[in-house]
């Protein structure tokens, strides 16, 4: 299984900051293609740039790209969401869910975000549903529980798994400077892959990534780890030259 390495480029940018951050992307990776053995490319930018980011994609198929967020519903009168369907129109291929930000500052629930992955996968598109401990719940040795809690809540029973992604993304690494070590993100990856056994019919193959100041520093020795199937990049991302090293790491 190829990892995923995967951008999230938030609120950051403008349309021509954006424009050529995919240039870059697209620029860099052509000159050195061996990057894709190893890695599958996902792009996640603010949505008002994803047509750019299509345009600039148009026939380069290596790298695909996704939203942040979804709205919960269909259709209809919910000012300012955007649906599932609307997201597939603009050619995404993956859709971020319940990252912390959103859990925090505007108040997601694993309810919101089961329901969001649902309209996600209806679409055909993967979700890629957040879960991860705040700094509290780490110094009390909850990060299994509530992490366990996350990922029961969030996951959604429409079929098919297979397609799952997973990102584990400790809130106190997040855009911190704080990274989770190898070997405890790789235990919180392990103990993820044997709570998805009895949530997912194919646990082995979703793909758990970790989130939380991944940079090309430590990317190789957290990406190094059995169960580490990528990384979801917040800072580091916005630079094509990191974004890409962190991608060769794989
Ligand atoms: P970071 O963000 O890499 O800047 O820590 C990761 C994320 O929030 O997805």
């Amino acid at each position: 299984m190829k990892k995923l390495i995967a951008g999230n480029w938030k609120m950051n940018g403008s349309k021509d900051e954006s424009r050529a951050l995919i240039a870059a992307i697209v620029n860099e990776l052509s000159q050195d293609e061996a990057i894709l053995d190893n890695a599958e490319i996902l792009v996640c930018p603010p949505v008002l740039y994803l047509g750019d980011v299509r345009h600039a994609l148009h026939g380069y198929p290596s790298v695909v790209f996704g939203a942040q967020d979804v709205s919960l519903y269909d259709n209809g009168a919910y000012t300012g969401d955007i649906s599932a369907k609307m997201l597939k129109d603009a050619g995404c291929s993956y859709v971020i869910l319940g990252h912390s930000e959103r859990r925090q500052y505007h108040g997601e629930s694993d309810a919101d975000i089961k329901v969001k992955a649902e309209k996600v996968l209806a679409q055909d598109m993967v979700p890629v549903i957040c879960v991860g401990e705040t700094e509290s719940e780490r110094d009390a040795g909850e990060q299994e529980a509530v992490v366990a809690k996350q990922l029961k809540g969030a996951i959604p029973e429409l079929k098919p798994h297979e397609n799952l992604v997973i990102a584990y993304e400790p809130v106190w690494a997040i855009g911190t400077g704080k990274t989770a070590s190898p070997q405890d993100a790789e235990a919180m990856h392990s103990f993820i892959r044997s709570e998805l056994k009895s949530l997912v019919s194919a646990p082995n193959s979703v793909r758990i990534l970790y989130g939380g100041s991944m940079k090309p520093e430590n990317a190789k020795d957290l990406l190094g780890q059995e169960n580490i199937d990528g990384g979801l990049i917040g800072g580091a991302s916005l630079k094509a030259d990191a974004f890409l090293s962190i991608a060769k790491s794989a």
